[in-house]
């Protein structure tokens, strides 16, 4: 599968910022955990990151017009209250797409528990860290499973 894996806000910082939040690996760490464990799946990775609302819907333009199979994204805050970020995955005609917390965010302050971005999404992981990646990436094999793509 060709899959798309976005980043939103300061999740570059992983690794520098609240540590006891969100562990001490780099982001560089973490993509590179991310590629080499999706392709050792057979999958090709495309690893991307923006701090910008307008930078992440243009991505998910991309994965529609560049043909992705599915998106794996962690909109950070803007899951929170971007309905920009939901028109666009909405938008994306069809690619499952899944998000990916590395917290808990239901256990944190109580603007994080909801997400406006989840709802045009296939599913959400939470609280898995680094691994909820790999899990998404598992929850799109397991979506084409169910959901052969008609040739
Ligand atoms: C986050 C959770 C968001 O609430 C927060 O704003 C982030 C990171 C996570 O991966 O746990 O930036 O998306």
């Amino acid at each position: 599968m060709k899959i798309m894996v976005i980043n939103g806000p300061n999740l570059n910082m992983v690794g520098v910022r609240e540590k006891g939040i969100y562990g001490t690996k780099s982001f560089e760490e973490i993509c590179q955990y991310i590629k080499t464990e999706g392709e050792k799946r057979g999958h090709t990775i495309t690893l991307l990151q923006s701090n910008y609302e307008g930078g992440i819907i243009d991505f998910l333009q991309r994965a529609y017009f560049e043909g992705y199979d599915g998106v794996v994204i962690n909109p950070g805050a803007y899951t929170h209250y971007s309905y920009a970020i939901h028109d666009a995955i909405k938008g994306n005609t069809g690619i499952p797409t899944v998000e990916v917390h590395l917290s808990n965010v239901h256990a944190r302050e109580d603007f994080r528990k909801v997400s406006v971005t989840a709802p045009a999404c296939i599913g959400q992981m939470c609280g898995y860290g680094e691994k909820g990646y790999l899990l998404a990436i598992e929850a799109l094999e397991d979506y084409y499973q169910k959901h052969p793509k008609k040739k």
